[in-house]
């Protein structure tokens, strides 16, 4: 049994990886520093599962405990990289923290990797390394940008830090996946996602908004070109995005990796609208949201959706779940957490 570090494993992705990998036979350890997540995830997993996965309350970027870590487990053939701050706001306003944090953590991951003969790596890209993309869809091809945050920094500079470092030694691998916007939740309702505070991105926000927690949705802009004014994401449901992972894991184990460093686009393939994901969410939950159209949201892109047909042909993945069963499990999560009457 093939023993697999999860960084970030009690966060919300992370979460949902660990039970994908667990399902499939992988023995994981999960360390987390609970920065923006609970212990309670990991009783999820262990509620799905059957299984408690060990647990290290850590810091990835203190690299003395990460060495401690990796001399206590002795045998960890691969790590799946989550572990990293992620609100692209507070990125702005502190960017050091940003820096310290995220690339410290996969400075460590791959220096980890080299000094305990270690050999796979997936870690966890986003596509705001694409910026605004000129040419829709995009691939895997389509140029990054220079990013708009420091977080985007962060991903941008955290690929080609394992990209050289991949480069620079001999039977390690690495599979970045860059991510569109992963909604919904296990549908157990035993994890999903958790904000802390007020929620950034569009899904968790309108799902407190229905739970009354919030008393209104804002729609950033509804001016931009696209169908209904406005802006177009690619969504899809977080169990799609952990199978994901155990597929790029596998692709490398089993040596069918074209290049010892390869990246694959991680959505649904296609561009859904703020006010589409709002019908949706009415129609499936039947609750009414109340919503106000107010100005753009600064740094906001207009249009982004995935080409993912490298990771069809090459991973043998595809989003399976509709924006439905997404919408409707991200609801049950936040009625799970909240426990509304009625
Ligand atoms: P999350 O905040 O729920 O999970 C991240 C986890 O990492 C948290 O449990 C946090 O406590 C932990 N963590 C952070 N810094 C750490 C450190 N130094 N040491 C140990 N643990 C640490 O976020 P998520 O949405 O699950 O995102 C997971 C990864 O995917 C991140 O790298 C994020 O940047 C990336 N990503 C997320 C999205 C998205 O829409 N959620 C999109 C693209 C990329
Ligand atoms: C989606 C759409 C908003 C909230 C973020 C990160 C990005 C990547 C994915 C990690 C946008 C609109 C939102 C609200 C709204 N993450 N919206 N009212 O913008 O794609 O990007 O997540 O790598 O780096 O920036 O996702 O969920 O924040 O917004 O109208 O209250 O919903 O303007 O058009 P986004 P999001």
């Amino acid at each position: 049994m093939s023993k697999i570090l999860v960084t970030g494993g009690a966060g919300y992705i992370g979460s949902h990886t660990v039970v994908e990998l667990i399902d499939v036979g992988f023995e994981v350890v999960i360390v987390d520093n609970f920065s923006n997540s609970t212990p309670d995830s990991i009783k999820g997993i262990e509620k799905i599962t059957g299984v408690l996965p060990k647990l290290y309350e850590a810091d990835c970027s203190d690299v003395l405990r990460m060495r401690q870590l990796f001399i206590d487990e002795k045998d960890i053939e691969g790590i799946i990289h989550f572990a990293a701050l992620k609100a692209v706001g507070e990125s702005v306003e502190k960017p050091l923290d940003y820096y310290r944090n995220n690339l410290l953590s996969t400075i460590n991951m791959m220096q980890m990797l080299r000094e305990f003969n270690g050999r796979y790596m997936v870690f966890s890209s986003s596509c705001t390394v694409y910026g605004q993309p000129d040419v829709l869809p995009v691939t895997e091809q389509t140029p990054r940008k220079p990013a708009m945050s420091p977080y985007g920094n962060t991903k941008r500079v955290g690929e080609d830090i394992i990209q050289d470092t991949v480069n620079a030694s001999e039977g390690i691998y690495a599979i970045a996946l860059r991510y569109f916007n992963p909604i919904g939740a296990h549908p157990s309702a035993e994890i999903g996602e958790l904000p802390l505070g007020k929620p950034d991105n569009l899904v968790p926000f309108i799902t407190q908004t229905a739970a009354g927690i919030r008393e209104k949705l804002q729609i950033f802009g509804d001016d931009y070109n696209t169908p209904d004014g406005t802006a177009i994401r690619d969504y899809f449901h977080v169990v799609d995005l952990a199978r994901a992972h155990v597929l790029a894991l596998k692709r490398m184990m089993e040596g069918k990796s074209r290049n010892s460093y390869e990246v694959f686009n991680v959505g649904a393939g296609r561009g859904i609208t703020v006010l589409e994901i709002v019908k949706a969410f009415e129609k499936v939950t039947g609750v009414k949201l109340n919503y106000e159209i107010v100005g753009r949201r600064a740094g906001d892109i207009e249009k982004v959706w995935a080409d993912t047909s490298l990771a069809q042909s090459e991973l043998g993945w595809k989003a399976q779940n509709t924006l439905e069963e997404a919408l409707l499990t991200a609801w049950n999560w936040e009625k799970r957490i909240r426990i509304i009457k009625g």
